[in-house]
């Protein structure tokens, strides 16, 4: 399973992928905003330091300004992945913006025939968004494993991106039921490695060490 860090925030990005847990990156305009940086500048710089698929939102709501926005983010290097939103006009561009050999990752997905559609049109990755389904007391984890089971049925190449991911359940699911890539936020990848049982058994070790009055170094 791939993992993508879901942030713009570079020194969290940096951090993390020195460990080589970096696979991808995902922004939206939300987290350009919460970066305080301008999207040119820190999406190239995401670039420069991560190897795998970046991507970079347009914001524009008409297929024809989508296609030209999309043509200026894969403009800042190889490994944009130009993120569009799942209405029609964000499947005009998916469908253009594939057929030019781009990247495109169709986002805001809530539904499986949505997801349908994306692949239809030709989209490297689908993000179905599980936390907002979650919100409105529907399991998000439902939408990941329907999405999976027609994708699998037909053999369709697009990646499903489970998105929205805001606790670790959401990663192991995702996992379980077969997701090709998570994106989650630094702060719930980093919460990965945390287990009551781990920090109480090395407490244990650490104590009965210091009895030996040993040193290894
Ligand atoms: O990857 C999508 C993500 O940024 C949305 O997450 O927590 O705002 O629903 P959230």
């Amino acid at each position: 399973m791939k993992f993508f860090v879901d942030t713009a925030d570079i020194d969290a990005i940096a951090e993390l992928n020195e460990l080589g847990f970096v696979d991808g990156v995902t922004t939206n305009p939300s987290l350009i905003m919460k970066s305080g940086r301008d999207i040119l500048e820190v999406t190239k710089e995401i670039c420069d330091l991560v190897d795998g698929p970046v991507s970079a939102e347009v914001t524009a709501t008409e297929a024809d300004d989508m296609i030209a926005e999309g043509r200026k983010l894969a403009e800042i290097a190889e490994n944009i992945a130009v993120k569009v939103p799942l209405t029609w006009a964000g499947l005009k561009t998916c469908k253009t913006l594939s057929a030019e050999g781009r990247m495109v990752n169709v986002t805001l997905c809530f539904a499986a025939n949505q997801a349908l559609l994306a692949a239809k049109a030709g989209a490297t990755f689908i993000s179905p968004f599980i936390g907002r389904l979650d919100d409105i007391n529907v399991d998000g984890m439902d939408l990941i494993a329907e999405i999976r089971q027609i994708y699998d049925n037909y053999g369709y190449g697009t990646e499903i991106l489970a998105a929205s991911i805001r606790t670790v359940n959401h990663v192991k699911q995702s996992a379980l039921i077969g997701a090709d890539v998570i994106t989650a936020p630094p702060g719930v990848l980093k919460k990965l490695a945390d287990h009551p049982l781990t920090d109480a058994g090395l407490d244990a070790f650490m104590a009965d060490w210091a009895k030996t009055g040993q040193k290894i170094l």
